[in-house]
């Protein structure tokens, strides 16, 4: 079945093959851009890159917000370089933006096309901003599945994973708007790791959209390596995690994933903890009710098969 989704990201090597994956596997409504991994100039032409380089010239391109609710417009870009998607030459993507607001577009969306999911793969401005334009779109569409928090630790500041932390506002109005959440955090997320041998399989599909893909993996996993100081032939088995790839396949795939239900809150004012998903996980509190589904572990293998496979159909 070929869900529709709408796609909230800032891309973002990761977001790339999220939307590739989306591409291959879903009904994409739209794609509306956020700030986050760059300003949202970069961004949004970052998600006209992603919708040429997947054959998505249908597909409404909508520019997003500018600037969080709360928190920090402090863009770490370490790992995504200053345009958001440094590594291969940068192109100037074709087709039009389309110029409506991208709240109106998520809410008449949402309204219109009952049952869809959405899946965001940055900070979570938008679509805390459509759910305050209309709080009903929480019971239209099947649900959030996001990248997003994590449970154990974080990677911009020991507690925060960085799409929360870059607007924890808007994060706490999301998870506590009764929306059905599919919560892909970091606990989840790292253990989808690529390496040079990935970027090496898809090299040898030879397509344009997997070269590119392919130079993207080398940037990101070479950053990787970096931060882990490996230097020479060994870097190229470095594990880079790639996050957001996962929250669509929580909805494509879900034979791949084992879950928890669980009660989960934003922390926005802490001084060490700001950003940070607070998961309640005492036993002898009922959590099974709960609207938060947090995605626990991923079958990599066959996860990374898939994304690979899904280039090899032509593109
Ligand atoms: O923490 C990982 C998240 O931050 C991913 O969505 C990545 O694209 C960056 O936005
Ligand atoms: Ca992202």
């Amino acid at each position: 079945m070929r869900h529709n989704v709408i796609i909230d990201c800032d891309p973002g090597h990761d977001d790339v093959f999220a939307i590739g994956l989306a591409a291959s596997f879903c009904n994409i409504l739209g794609i509306t851009s956020v700030v986050g991994n760059s300003i949202i100039e970069n961004t949004t032409t970052n998600a006209l890159i992603a919708a040429n380089l997947f054959d998505l010239q249908d597909v409404p391109v909508v520019m997003g917000a500018k600037y969080p609710l709360s928190g920090n417009i402090d863009h770490v870009t370490q790992a995504h370089g200053e345009s958001g998607l440094d590594g291969p030459i940068r192109r100037t993507p074709y087709g039009r933006l389309d110029d409506r607001d991208a709240v109106d577009f998520l809410v008449e969306t949402c309204r219109t096309n009952e049952g869809a999911w959405i899946v965001a793969i940055g900070p979570l401005t938008n679509i805390a901003l459509a759910i305050r334009a209309d709080r009903t779109i929480v019971n239209k569409i099947s649900g959030i599945s996001l990248m997003g928090g994590s449970l154990t630790h974080g990677n911009v500041t020991a507690a925060a994973e960085y799409n929360i932390w870059f607007d924890p506002q808007a994060a706490s109005e999301v998870f506590g708007s009764g929306a059905r959440i599919k919560m892909c955090g970091l606990d989840l997320t790292d253990q989808l790791t690529v390496n040079g041998k990935f970027a090496a399989d898809l090299m040898e599909i030879s397509t344009d959209t997997s070269r590119f893909c392919s130079e993207l993996i080398d940037y990101y996993q070479g950053y990787a390596a970096k931060m882990a100081g490996v230097t020479g032939p060994e870097s190229l088995l470095v594990g880079a995690p790639l996050h957001d790839p996962c929250a669509v396949l929580a909805i494509t795939h879900p034979e791949l994933f084992t879950s928890e239900r669980m009660d989960v809150i934003i922390e926005t004012t802490g001084i060490h903890t700001l950003g940070m998903t607070l998961a309640d996980t005492r036993p002898w509190e009922n959590h099974s009710e709960s609207l938060i589904e947090v995605m626990k572990s991923i079958n990599a293998k066959e996860a990374l098969q898939i994304i690979v496979n899904s280039f090899k159909v032509a593109k």
